[in-house]
């Protein structure tokens, strides 16, 4: 058990990212700042690529690059095999949902009402060209998707169960494992969008009930973009016969018949960056060394702490549900668009992110709101930080 963030060990992780020094950032749920060991463990290997051939420096890596499966099968409680390395997390995401099959009209998901829209997208194109429907798993009076009514809307069409854990849109943390105990009840599969919970809080698949979980590396992981991981449970894998293939997902035989791995690379291609998968690898390895119960624990201390005094602000409105929350911290400044806010900080070296209804149409829409700023923290983020955004914004409402 790695000892808990003191404030020494924070600077010194601060000290080991160059973005720390360079900007404020309050954009980790968009992406992070990478550290310099991951930057150099991805330099290295382009310079590797560089020397010896980029082919033949793949099978110099191969343990490096391999050992993501490893690393990300002991954050998430699962098994080497059941992962697959994508380039984000709706590439992941996309792919598993395409290899559920044929659809057919009357069949039924059930979706949260915080679902990322990239996702819903998939589905309303599936759903629409087989006439099955997508419905609104209903929430709770503090905005978390409600388990009871979940059960209360199940019957033998629902192919589908989807849920993204942590919205994109603010602090919610919704009840996934509650959600997962209803699918695993009823053997419906159910696929977990973690895009913004891997590398914030622990990740138990065992405990979470999920068929099918998603995470880029770029947000809470601090790994570099164009990376993502996708968890398929052994036992769903078989269930998965992917839109299309390639010599690693489906080697041809002898007979050039091709034969589907069995693992959750069934999912995944045999190209992509080295560079960056070594990176990955970095990223991961920090982040157990760190603890995610400690990343949880201080992530959990300063978004609290923002968000105490974002309430303190009269003009500001913060618009954060749940009872649980995440780093992620939604508010609005009367009179001003969240464009506008974003834009402003900008001009004073402070990053944030502005949503609109696109990212999270139904709630969104539930709510009446057509966007919300964010300011989403990391374990990296310090009280000079918070009090930088927080003279911004009083400036604004000046
Ligand atoms: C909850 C959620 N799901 C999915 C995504 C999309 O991730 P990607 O851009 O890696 O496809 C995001 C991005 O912010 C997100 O917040």
């Amino acid at each position: 058990m790695p000892a808990p963030l003191t404030p020494a060990a924070i600077e010194a992780l601060r000290a080991r990212t160059p973005g720390a020094y360079s900007t404020t950032h309050f954009n980790h749920a968009g992406a992070s700042l990478p550290s310099t060991g991951t930057l150099e463990a991805i330099h290295a290997h382009l310079m590797r690529e560089a020397t010896m051939g980029p082919m033949e420096a793949g099978v110099a890596a191969r343990t490096q690059t391999e050992s993501v499966r490893e690393l990300a099968a002991q954050m998430f409680n699962a098994q080497p095999a059941e992962i697959a390395l994508t380039t984000g997390n709706s590439q992941g995401w996309g792919t598993a949902f395409a290899a559920l099959g044929a659809w057919s009209p009357g069949d039924r998901i059930l979706v949260g009402r915080h679902e990322w829209g990239g996702n819903l997208a998939v589905m309303r194109l599936t759903a629409q060209r087989a006439g099955a429907s997508i419905e609104t798993i209903p929430s709770d009076d503090s905005g978390a998707v409600d388990p009871a009514a979940l059960t209360a809307m199940l019957d033998e069409r629902v192919r589908l169960i989807a849920l993204t854990w942590l919205p994109a849109n603010g602090g919610l943390i919704n009840p996934a494992a509650a959600i997962g105990q209803v699918a695993r009840r009823h053997s419906i599969p159910y696929f977990l969008d973690a895009a913004q919970a891997v590398g914030q809080l622990p990740v138990d698949v065992v405990e979470l009930g999920c068929d099918v979980l998603t995470g880029p590396v770029r947000k809470a992981l601090r790994g570099p973009r164009g990376t993502g991981l996708l968890y398929v449970r052994s036992s769903f894998v078989e269930r998965l016969t992917p839109a299309f293939a390639d010599t690693f997902s489906a080697p041809l035989d002898t007979q050039g018949e091709p034969i589907l791995r069995t693992d959750a690379a069934r999912l995944e291609l045999s190209e992509g960056s080295m560079a960056l998968r070594c990176g990955v690898a970095n990223a991961l390895q920090e982040a157990l060394d760190i603890g995610l119960e400690n990343i949880r624990a201080r992530i959990d201390d300063v978004a609290q702490t923002l968000r105490a005094q974002l309430m303190e602000l009269s003009g500001v409105t913060v618009l954060d549900q749940g009872r649980e929350r995440s780093g992620l911290v939604s508010f609005n400044v009367a009179g001003y668009e969240s464009h506008a806010v974003q834009r402003a900080l900008a001009e004073q070296g402070i990053s944030i992110g502005s949503n609109g209804v696109a990212y999270t149409p139904l709630d969104t829409n539930a709510r009446g709101l057509s966007q919300i700023a964010r300011a989403s923290v990391s374990y990296l983020t310090t009280d000079a930080e918070i009090s930088r955004l927080l003279d911004a914004v009083r400036g604004l409402i000046r």
